[in-house]
């Protein structure tokens, strides 16, 4: 059968000129030398290490003399604010993506909430740029300048080759910034989605936008309401599970896979409940790893409350 598909060229910025790239809609917000917190639009930022590395990482894809370029080869710090679906922080978006502005004059008239972030409250003597306090979730990050020898590139007026490969100014017009997660702030109403188990109604209103398609529009796709697809059933999922969810409960208190086998029949809408039960107990008795023995002890207590109740 011929193919259905047309080879289409590949140019220059190809994820908007030659495809459609779903993308997150991301305000960056960078230090200026005055202290000010300068906001720019970015949606090359992408998680880049995940895991398995002694930090965890986004990569930043930007114009090299961008301001928030420029300030990040200055201070290396940054937030990284996710904006929710609402017309009027994309139109915002789109403004503050616009280049030639000074951060003065962008940040001046801002339809946004700057408040302090988390990092400039833990250390009151270090200098962070601000973050934006319609976020759903801000990650305050540090330019790991370390890697591809990145720490030599300073701010110039033009760059000129060599580049390095993935890391600081990487060509004549572009740099890549490998930046490291320090704290991730969420919202509260999504902090306790995340904890207590995700449901379709609980997710924040994310938009996904797909760039300029020509010079005069950008474009972006309006939040719907997420739908979840269960995955096959396999043999021993169940328990990966319950690991799964026995590990983020707590970060003092852990779960031995035997005391998670326990488990594995719990309807999954009360597993956090029972495990946030489990690690209660834990803390009560001053045990820091549950065992299988210890959720035979758990379950013993429970059904002779039961009982009592019962009766
Ligand atoms: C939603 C949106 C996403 C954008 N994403 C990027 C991006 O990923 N990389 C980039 O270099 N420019 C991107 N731009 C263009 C920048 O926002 C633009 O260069 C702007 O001048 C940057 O602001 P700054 O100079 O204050 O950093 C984007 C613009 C918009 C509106």
């Amino acid at each position: 059968m011929p193919s259905t598909f047309k080879d289409l060229r590949i140019v220059d910025n190809f994820y908007q000129t030659s495809s459609f790239f779903p993308m997150p809609t991301i305000v960056i917000g960078t230090l200026c030398e005055d202290g000010l917190t300068n906001l720019g639009s970015y949606s090359l930022c992408f998680p880049y290490y995940i895991a398995g590395k002694e930090y965890y990482a986004m990569l930043l894809e930007c114009r090299n003399n961008s301001n928030t370029a420029v300030n990040l080869l200055r201070t290396g710090k940054c937030s990284l604010n996710f904006i929710p679906d609402r017309r009027k922080y994309f139109k915002e978006a789109v403004r503050l993506g616009y280049p030639g502005d000074t951060p003065q004059e962008k940040v001046k008239d801002t339809i946004f909430t700057l408040e302090k972030g988390l990092r400039a409250q833990e250390d009151p003597d270090g200098r962070y740029p601000e973050i934006i306090a319609e976020s759903f979730q801000v990650f305050e990050c540090s330019w790991d300048s370390s890697l591809d020898n990145a720490s030599e590139d300073t701010v110039q007026e033009q760059y000129n080759p060599p580049f390095r490969n993935f890391n600081g100014i990487t060509s004549t017009f572009g740099a890549h910034f490998i930046l490291k997660v320090e704290r991730i702030l969420m919202q509260e109403r999504y902090h306790a989605a995340i904890v207590n188990g995700m449901r379709a109604g609980r997710f924040p209103r994310v938009p996904v936008d797909y760039g300029y398609r020509d010079n005069t529009r950008f474009w972006y796709t309006r939040f719907r309401r997420p739908l979840a697809q269960l995955i096959p059933k396999k043999k021993g999922q169940e328990l990966s599970s319950v690991v799964y969810a026995a590990d983020r409960m707590d970060d003092q208190v852990k779960f031995t896979e035997a005391a998670c086998a326990r488990l594995v029949n719990v309807p999954r809408v009360f597993l956090n409940t029972a495990l946030s039960a489990c690690v209660k107990w834990a803390k009560e008795n001053g045990v820091v790893e549950i065992t299988a023995e210890h959720m035979d002890i758990i379950n013993d207590k429970r059904s002779k409350e039961k009982g009592r109740r019962r009766s």
